[in-house]
């Protein structure tokens, strides 16, 4: 028997179901914020993510020379390529707003909520440089979790680059790039390294500064007032103004850098509220990737959300959808009258229930202990009352057993 690879998932119908359900939910949010679903191909040549979106992620892919002698990979993440369908296409409509859900992959070491085959569900918003659009990002990320019943069970911490850097200059800071590299570690290893990293960086008077910045968390009012006002920070407080609009509260968390190296502006990244899981989603801005890969200059900002630590956090909240398979009615024949049953269960799956039927001709009992097995809701008995335009329906749930006419059969099943 072979085994499956280190990192990737076998999806039973079960679990597909749960999973259908909640990508559906998510679909629907973002269709009701205005984007539009796209798709894009799953390999692309590895140079996409070498411009812009840093070593680390171009280290994790999974990426191959094909028969042509191209260097290509499984996508890794979705913006470079959203950046690139954007940027081949002069005649679109500004603002433009996309979502998708792909399959992507990284070779990281495989763990809670790291896997190396996920889903990310990704929303974009190219051609509005304003703090509107990173509004209305940041509210769509919030309604989705919202929606799911994750209501104050995370916390949606924002930072932005550009105040970061306005402070790490007044700090006298110069290798602003390797400072935010080490920033964004800061989690990641033990706090003497962290700090030890940053002095030899940032020199030893404007480390302690920068690490009394990254332990100011809260309310955007707040954490201005205490670390002075600017233009940057006029513009974050007007981001909460928006967002208050929405009815959603954002924590300033300067602490917050990103990875990926293509970031202008805001950055986010939604975190469990207890701390226990990574990431459940991040994002922020990106000004200069579509012209970079030969767009007009286009503003761009979104956020990618994969499935993995979300499915943990909803699991341990208990809002994940129960995991079962379920069809609306079994149909179970008796010997002689399958024609019949066969046209019973296509009216019923042309009015859109779900429907099964008994292909195995086996006798009544298995039949609706296999209902029973695959949660019919519903099994009907397709036999001889059907002479006088009658069949036996019978609720799994309570056992209680009918004889039904025909025609009010979808009256009695229905989509409950
Ligand atoms: P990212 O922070 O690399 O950003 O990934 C975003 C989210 O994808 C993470 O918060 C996590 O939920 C999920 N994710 C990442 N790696 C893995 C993994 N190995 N296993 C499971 N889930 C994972 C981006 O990818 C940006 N392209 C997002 C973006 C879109 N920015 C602007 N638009």
């Amino acid at each position: 028997m072979f085994r499956k690879l280190k990192g990737f998932r076998d999806m039973y119908p079960e679990k597909m179901r749960a999973r259908r359900e909640v990508f559906d939910r998510i679909n629907m949010t973002a269709r009701s914020f205005g984007f539009h679903e796209i798709d894009a191909p799953s390999v692309e040549l590895l140079e996409l993510f070498r411009v812009k979106s840093g070593d680390e992620i171009v280290k994790q892919t999974f990426s191959f020379v094909d028969k042509g002698g191209r260097k290509i990979t499984l996508i890794p993440e979705l913006t470079p390529t959203v950046a690139r369908m954007l940027a081949s296409r002069k005649d679109l409509v500004k603002p433009v707003k996309w979502f998708s859900f792909p399959k992507m992959w990284r070779y990281e070491e495989p763990q809670s909520g790291r896997l190396r085959e996920f889903y990310q569900f990704n929303a974009d918003i190219f051609g509005i440089a304003g703090i509107e659009a990173d509004a209305e990002v940041l509210a769509l990320a919030m309604e989705i979790l919202d929606s799911l019943g994750l209501k104050d069970k995370y916390v949606m911490r924002v930072s932005d680059r550009i105040l970061m850097e306005e402070l790490l200059k007044k700090f006298g800071v110069e290798k602003i790039e390797e400072a935010f590299r080490i920033i964004d570690k800061k989690d990641k290893i033990p706090e003497e390294v962290f700090i030890e990293n940053l002095q030899n960086v940032a020199g030893k008077d404007a480390a302690e500064k920068i690490i009394d910045v990254l332990n100011v968390k809260g309310s955007v009012e707040d954490v201005i007032s205490k670390i002075g006002d600017s233009p940057r920070g006029e513009i974050l407080l007007r981001l909460q103004e928006l967002l208050d609009g929405y009815g959603k509260k954002i924590t300033l968390d300067l602490s917050i850098v990103r990875g990926l190296a293509y970031y202008t502006g805001i950055v986010f990244e939604a975190h469990d509220a207890k701390g226990e899981f990574r990431a459940i989603l991040g994002g922020g801005r990106y000004d200069n990737v579509v012209q970079l890969f030969g767009g007009e200059p286009t503003p761009a900002v979104g956020f990618g959300m994969g499935d993995a630590v979300l499915e943990l956090i909803m699991k341990r909240e208990g809002v994940w959808p129960e995991e079962r398979m379920e069809v609306d009615v079994f149909v179970a024949i008796v010997p002689g009258f399958r024609k019949e049953a066969t046209q019973i269960a296509m009216d019923l799956r042309k009015e859109g229930f779900r429907v099964d039927i008994d292909l195995t001709g086996r006798s009544l009992g298995k039949q609706l202990k296999y209902a029973n097995r695959i949660n019919a809701k519903y099994a009907l008995i397709v036999g001889e009352e059907i002479c006088d335009g009658k069949v036996v329906v019978k609720d799994m749930r309570s056992g209680e057993q009918k004889k039904v006419e025909i025609g009010k059969l979808k009256e009695i099943i229905k989509k409950d």
